[in-house]
């Protein structure tokens, strides 16, 4: 552990997060920073090389640590991310959801269908069920963080469909939803 590493604090001592697409890029600095402050942390991704790779990585930094394959839009994988994470902490106190695709860089109008569809289906429709799942194991205190962008706030041309799902995120921050 770095000089850095060992000034930050531990506010997350005893707590459970579940952090999607976490095995590379900003999920995996969540995961580790959330680790690194005392929480047990989950991590998943599409690829068991990836997640085994993450969590050795983790592992090495003393960090507590399950890796979970899990495709958000994969309904069984993400009951699978649930399910063995309450089988191993017994709950969950934190849920970030963070996986997002951008396939294309297409003006909107020209958009392929199945570009809108994957889009909406991964950045959207499983954040929601995510946590439509996670639901009956956060309690009063639970943290849920939906990763949106800057995209969100001012959406731009050449993306602008994956602008306008991040934000869809930030309406659901809204929602009083517990
Ligand atoms: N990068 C930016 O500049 C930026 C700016 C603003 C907001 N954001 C947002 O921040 C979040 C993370 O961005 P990032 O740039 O770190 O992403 P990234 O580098 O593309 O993330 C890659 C990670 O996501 C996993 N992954 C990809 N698709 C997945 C899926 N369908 N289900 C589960 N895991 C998946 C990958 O592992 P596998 O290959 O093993 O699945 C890998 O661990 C996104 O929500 C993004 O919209 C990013």
């Amino acid at each position: 552990m770095s000089k850095e590493e060992m000034k930050i604090g531990r506010r997350f001592e005893g707590k459970v997060a579940i952090v999607t697409a976490s095995t590379q890029g900003i999920g995996f600095s969540i995961a580790e920073r959330l680790g690194l402050e005392g929480a047990a942390v989950v991590v998943s991704s599409r690829k068991q090389k990836n997640v085994d790779e993450a969590v050795e990585k983790l592992k090495n930094k003393g960090i507590q640590v399950l890796g979970v394959v899990c495709q958000v839009s994969n309904a069984q994988q993400r009951k699978d991310l649930i399910n063995k994470t309450v089988e191993k902490y017994g709950k969950i106190d934190v849920v970030v959801s963070n996986a997002a695709a951008n396939p294309t860089v297409s003006l909107l109008l020209e958009t392929p269908e199945s570009v809108l569809d994957k889009v909406w289906e991964i950045n959207v429709k499983a954040s929601v069920l995510l946590l439509q799942e996670a639901a009956p194991y956060l309690q009063k205190g639970s943290s849920v963080v939906l990763i949106s962008s800057i995209m969100g706030y001012h959406p731009q041309i050449a993306m602008a469909m994956y602008g306008i799902t991040k934000t869809a995120l930030l309406g659901l921050t809204k929602l009083n939803i517990f």
